[in-house]
């Protein structure tokens, strides 16, 4: 399994030894990664889209790591309960629904120690919400892969 630049960039900010839950993790690419790397324990790979979910836990089942990564099949943060996740990562969607997410999961949020979010459009929304909640910006880079722009940032509990 070979990861994107952009991915292995996010992969890279995860603090060793966390437990990750990856939200929208689509083929499961990050959380697979960064288990087979030995870099985190266990992850939580969270996704909305059955399809997706079922392409992530093939991914971890060729990998021989299915026992590390629980698939949850849902909306955002809405099971992941606070303290399960030490690092969420939230990464290729708009700041609009990357916001609401992480309003309607706050308590797994506030619990969380670091935060790692790429949004595709509205990253203002997204630096509003660190600055209200009292997250400090550690990283905040606009990256390139495949000649595409990213932002990605990093932040963590004060
Ligand atoms: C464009 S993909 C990004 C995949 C990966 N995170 C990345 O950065 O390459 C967006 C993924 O988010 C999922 N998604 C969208 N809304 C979601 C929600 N409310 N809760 C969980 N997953 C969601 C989609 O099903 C899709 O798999």
């Amino acid at each position: 399994m070979s990861i994107s630049f952009r991915l292995k960039y996010i992969a890279g900010l995860v603090s060793p030894g966390y437990t990750v839950a990856d939200i929208g993790t689509d083929h499961g690419y990050v959380p697979v990664f960064l288990l087979r790397e030995k870099i985190i324990p266990h992850a939580i790979a969270v996704d909305l889209s059955k399809g997706s979910l079922e392409k992530a836990r093939e991914l971890a089942e060729q990998a021989g790591l299915r026992e590390q990564m629980d698939c949850r099949l849902s909306d955002g943060l809405s099971d992941v309960k606070p303290g399960e996740a030490q690092c969420i990562i939230i990464a290729g969607m708009g700041g609009i629904l990357m916001r609401r997410i992480l309003d309607s999961g706050l308590e797994t949020v506030l619990a969380a120690d670091e935060l790692i979010l790429s949004p595709h459009r509205n990253p203002e929304l997204i630096l509003d919400f660190l600055e209200e909640h009292s997250f400090r910006v550690v990283s905040d880079e606009i990256i390139t892969d495949k000649k595409k722009q990213y932002r990605v940032i990093k932040a963590v509990r004060l």
